[in-house]
């Protein structure tokens, strides 16, 4: 795709990578796109590179532009790979002793994955870059989500560069939000969801300090993505809410089978919360990506997880969902735990365990049924419907 025009004087330059259908983990099935952006200045500025693989692409975008050893440095906002693998290549280009302007831990990390002695120049949170009519201001927003990230602020713009922070994994013809409307919101839930979770508390600080700093934004350029031109808070304000993660009146009931007992312990206790009014959705493991299920734990309030007992430990892909779900640190659930066993059926236990150290309210020892269920065991599944319901908060 051609540079694309942001504001006078400065372009989209980034890629779309519109094969990617797998980024560390979390499904891309619309692909993705990295965005790196120049601002044609007295001193021609690169925000950020793209995937190594996509060096070719970039650059040839940027010589659409302008010749790229006119630029006079390198912001990098974030080390990871998907922004800065391309970054020797522009190097060797454009002149290997121009300016890389980065954080602290910028600089760190970037000598840690490149090994190059390059020119860094380490940024103060709040410093400035004077770059002709332009003045870069350089705001650190470490651990959202990097310990290196920071955004690019361009006051004369009125444009926020933003980095991994308010972006989708999303390709597609599109670059701003006017062009797509509301349908780039489920993207960036799913993105904020699968990557940003972790650092809600962050979030809210962070917006409090632009908020207090009175900067005034036309735009939002995230790294991937569609840039945000059209109505820049309505991304702010999702990301308020989102980071808040208030919880509805809704269940998850997340589970794996072996030969369907578990899943007829799940149908059950979906039944029962739906025979009380409470929205719930079984989730089972193969059919639904963990990244796609972390999108509906966001505003769940009750997350219900159930596995076989499959040589005295979880079913596989449980266990896989735990751990990534812990990692993303989900708050203000209530939580249960169920499974079919044949002789031992220690799942039910390992699972009610790795809830509790997520901090969930586990409402419920755990529902365990040997080999089959039957009338039995199928009113007991009712029965944990009905408490899991009781123990919703009435939101
Ligand atoms: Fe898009 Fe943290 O990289």
């Amino acid at each position: 795709m051609k540079p694309i025009e942001v504001a006078q004087g400065i372009y989209w330059v980034g890629v779309i990578d519109w094969n990617i259908r797998d980024f560390h983990g979390y499904s891309t099935k619309q692909g993705t796109t990295y965005n790196a952006y120049l601002i044609m200045d007295e001193k021609i500025t690169l925000i950020d590179t793209v995937k190594r693989e996509f060096a070719d692409e970039l650059i040839h975008n940027i010589i659409q532009i302008v010749d790229p050893k006119r630029i006079a440095h390198v912001i990098s906002n974030h080390t990871e790979m998907d922004h800065s693998g391309s970054l020797a290549r522009v190097m060797h280009i454009i002149g290997e002793d121009k300016p890389i302007y980065c954080s602290k831990m910028g600089r760190k990390n970037l000598s840690r994955h490149f090994r190059q002695i390059w020119n860094y120049k380490p940024v103060q949170d709040g410093g400035e870059l004077r770059i002709g009519k332009r003045t870069l201001t350089f705001l650190e927003t470490r651990m959202l989500h990097w310990p290196d990230s920071m955004f690019t602020y361009v006051e004369e713009d009125k444009i926020l560069f933003s980095s991994d922070a308010f972006g989708q994994h999303y390709a597609g013809v599109e670059r701003f939000d006017d062009q797509i409307g509301d349908e780039i919101m489920p993207h960036a839930r799913k993105y904020f969801s699968n990557i940003l979770l972790p650092y809600s508390p962050l979030i809210l600080k962070l917006v409090e300090k632009v908020n207090g700093m009175g900067l005034a934004l036309d735009v939002i350029c995230p790294d991937h993505g569609i840039i945000w031109r059209q109505d820049p808070s309505k991304i702010i304000n999702a990301y308020v809410e989102w980071s808040h993660q208030k919880s509805k009146r809704r269940v998850l009931v997340i589970y794996d089978t072996m030969w369907h007992s578990t899943e007829m312990m799940a149908n059950a206790i979906v039944d029962a919360l739906a025979q009380e009014g409470v929205e719930a959705k079984p989730m089972h493991l193969r059919s639904w990506h963990r990244s796609d299920i972390i999108t509906e734990v966001l505003d769940a309030s009750g997350i219900i997880v159930g596995s076989p007992t499959m040589n005295n430990g979880l079913f596989p892909t449980v266990g896989d969902f735990l751990t990534y779900m812990k990692g993303l640190r989900p708050r203000n659930k209530i939580g249960a735990a169920f499974g079919s066993y044949g002789w031992s059926g220690e799942a039910v236990k390992l699972i009610s365990r790795e809830l509790e150290e997520m901090k969930f309210d586990v409402i419920d020892p755990g529902l365990r049924v040997q080999y089959v269920p039957d009338e039995k065991d199928l009113e007991r599944c009712y029965r944990l419907g009905k408490k899991i319901a009781q123990a919703l908060p009435g939101v």
